[in-house]
């Protein structure tokens, strides 16, 4: 109820939420928002004509925010800012570590976010070319990263922890881990029911992307049955009867 609240104030602060309009008075909140960095950031996107302005807030969470973005022709944009400052960024080394697309790995914070943002972009950019349904990225630029908006704005599609899950969605997430490890290379690494949109037309779409990994990485075994086991659990607890982990694991595998 506390997230309806937060989302009619954010249509009410829609015109202050916008960024980089002509009135400096409009400017100068966002600055308060944005550091600076960030801004400049938001500046290049916007010089490279990825992104027209910022609507407001879809979610906040406490290493990013997704905002409601608007592109140049009009339609809504998926826009995920880091933050710079984040206590948590050293847990994010295990998933950066030990894949063979980042051979050197950064010390400063900041770089670690920009490193973290190409390899969220790469992530989502190989499950779309090989046809797994995750937004489709847009553009990046240092902490942002601009992709397809999951749902109608201001909302976000719902999530499996948000709606009512059958028999078809517990098979579409166990083939869609399979198809994701088989032809994109890949293992999501923080699979749950909060990161599965399921959109009222009832399209199921995989996103938050930024730990998955190679399936070359030493630990890709042990993030992928601990996604299996994620789902399984999930779809259990919703009466739905799910194959052994262990099981399900092996036969994605071999
Ligand atoms: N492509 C998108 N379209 C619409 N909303 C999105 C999109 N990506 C993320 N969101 C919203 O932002 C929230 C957090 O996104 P997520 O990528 O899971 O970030 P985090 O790393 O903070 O978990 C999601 O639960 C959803 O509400
Ligand atoms: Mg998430």
């Amino acid at each position: 109820m506390r997230k309806e609240k937060l989302r009619e104030q954010m249509l009410k602060n829609q015109r202050a939420n916008r960024y980089l309009t002509k009135d400096s008075n409009e400017r100068k909140v966002v600055e308060e928002v944005f550091d600076g960095a960030t801004i400049r950031s938001l500046n290049v996107l916007r010089q490279r004509g990825q992104l027209d302005y910022l609507n407001g807030v879809v979610a906040a969470g406490k290493e990013a925010r997704v905002y409601w973005g608007v592109a140049l022709d009009g339609a809504p944009l998926a826009v995920k800012i880091y933050l710079m400052v984040s206590a948590d960024f050293r847990k994010r080394m295990r998933y950066i570590a030990g894949d063979r697309r980042f051979e050197k790995i950064p010390s400063s914070s900041r770089d670690i976010i920009r490193l973290w943002v190409q390899k969220e972009f790469k992530n989502l950019q190989a499950a779309s070319e090989k046809g797994v349904r995750v937004p489709v990225p847009y553009s990046l630029n240092s902490n942002i990263l601009i992709m397809e908006y999951i749902g109608e704005p201001p909302r976000p599609a719902p999530l499996f922890a948000e709606t009512e899950v059958d028999e078809d969605d517990y098979n579409w997430t166990m083939k869609t881990i399979k198809n994701l490890y088989r032809k994109a290379g890949l293992v999501h690494a923080d699979l749950s029911e909060y990161n599965i949109f399921k959109t009222a037309k009832g399209e199921r779409v995989l996103f938050d992307m930024g730990s998955a990994v190679l399936t070359s990485h030493p630990e890709s075994k042990e993030l992928l049955t601990r996604d299996v086991t994620n789902m399984a659990r999930f779809f259990r607890k919703r009466g739905i009867d799910s194959k052994d982990p262990v099981g399900l694991v092996e036969e994605i595998i071999s």
